[in-house]
């Protein structure tokens, strides 16, 4: 079967989480590059990857790869690919094109080029605007032009269950790989006390049930000419895992709650989910053996005010030296000192990972004491 480099885009600074994902999920050979994983695979690896892995943002298929020192060469080039066997010629494409230290120095000008070729060979129309559902890719660097197809279409943290989103949600691929980090795999129970949407806590009972991210939602493989789609349904038909554990989330707003909940249900697993609107110095330890709190609190940069912030962070970290012995606990959040103002005994901070325009960290324990 035809081989090619595979592209997983992680967020930077969790590349190391998401290597770690795919070795896992028996991919082989996969390597860490800035920015991602890449891996040497076919059409089935490509929908898999899509379908299983949590914390990848997206899978790229470079589908060619070629030296170019000019336009008319890149434009030659760009012919010989075999678009026909992936793009349709009813479903319009959109084409980026970069160009790094190289002799072709317009992006404007190779993404034409490449455009044409699909046009001319194909016949699929060239679209503009962020909704084309194909998008192709060239990146030229240092003379040498890559030609990827983004075989994902929408991001692959829109799983399809979230459609509320609360006010500072978090993508569930990063709450995914955050989850890794602090050791979780779904063999025990979870607690967000201040679980917004829920990211944290669906992601979790998700993981502990046994369910695939992509279960619910389409790619934009499914349009290409290497699909099959009768194996690609074998891959999904995964028998659920059944689980005892529980999944608690709360917050003290009402509609994140009404959020968390409705989304649970179309993920499928609101019977593991446990939501209570409640305000952090209420919270109580569950039942059962402990297992991780993991907790993204507000940031003064983006809601709220600091001062504030360092009583809410303190007392946070009251609650959980005086209940939750045993548990370890998991912090995401973009102020160190915050994140010490809590008390609790974190050892050195997680690599920083861009977030809604900031930089976090996950600050994580050991059992606590
Ligand atoms: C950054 S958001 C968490 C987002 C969440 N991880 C998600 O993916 O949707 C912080 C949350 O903390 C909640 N919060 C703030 N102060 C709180 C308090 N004292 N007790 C409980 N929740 C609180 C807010 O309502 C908000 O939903």
């Amino acid at each position: 079967m035809e081989s090619f480099e595979i592209f997983l885009a992680a967020q930077p600074g969790l590349e190391g989480a998401l290597l770690a994902e795919v070795r896992e999920a028996g991919f082989a050979e996969p390597v860490a590059v800035p920015g991602g994983v890449t891996l040497q695979g076919s059409w089935p690896d490509v929908w898999r990857a899509n379908l299983v892995l949590r914390g990848a943002g997206r899978v790229l298929a470079r589908i060619a790869s070629f030296r170019a020192m000019h336009l008319a060469q890149l434009d030659k080039r760009a012919r010989k690919v075999d678009w026909a066997a992936h793009l349709r010629p009813d479903l319009p494409v959109r084409v980026e094109a970069t160009c790094r230290q190289s002799k072709i120095y317009h992006d404007r000008a190779a993404r034409q080029r490449i455009e044409r070729a699909i046009a001319e060979t194909v016949g699929a129309p060239i679209a503009e605007g962020e909704d084309a559902p194909i998008r192709v890719m060239l990146r030229i660097e240092d003379d040498l032009a890559v030609i990827s197809l983004d075989t994902s279409g929408e991001p692959l943290h829109r799983r399809g269950h979230k459609t509320f989103v609360g006010k500072a949600p978090m993508r569930e691929t990063l709450a995914a790989l955050f989850l890794r980090e602090a050791g979780f795999d779904g063999t025990e129970p979870l607690v967000d006390p201040m679980c917004g949407s829920g990211t944290f806590v669906l992601e979790a009972a998700e993981v502990a049930r046994g369910l695939l991210p992509g279960r619910s939602r389409s790619f934009a493989f499914e349009t290409f000419g290497s699909f099959d789609p009768a194996a690609f349904a074998a891959m999904k038909a995964v028998a659920p895992r059944d689980t005892d554990l529980l999944f608690h989330g709360s917050d003290r707003d009402d509609g994140a709650i009404r959020g968390a909940v409705a989304n649970a249900e179309r993920a499928g697993v609101a019977d593991l989910c446990r939501f209570t609107r409640a305000p952090v110095g209420a919270l109580q330890r569950p039942d059962g053996p402990p297992g991780l709190v993991m907790v993204n609190p507000p940031y003064g940069e983006r809601i709220g005010n600091r001062k504030l912030l360092f009583a809410l962070y303190g007392s946070l970290g009251a609650v959980l030296k005086e209940r939750f012995s045993g548990w370890r606990v998991g912090i995401v959040t973009s102020d160190g000192g915050l994140a010490k103002a809590t008390g609790l005994p974190f050892g050195p901070a997680g690599p920083p990972v861009a977030h809604g325009g900031l930089t976090v960290k996950l600050w994580l324990t050991g059992p606590l004491g």
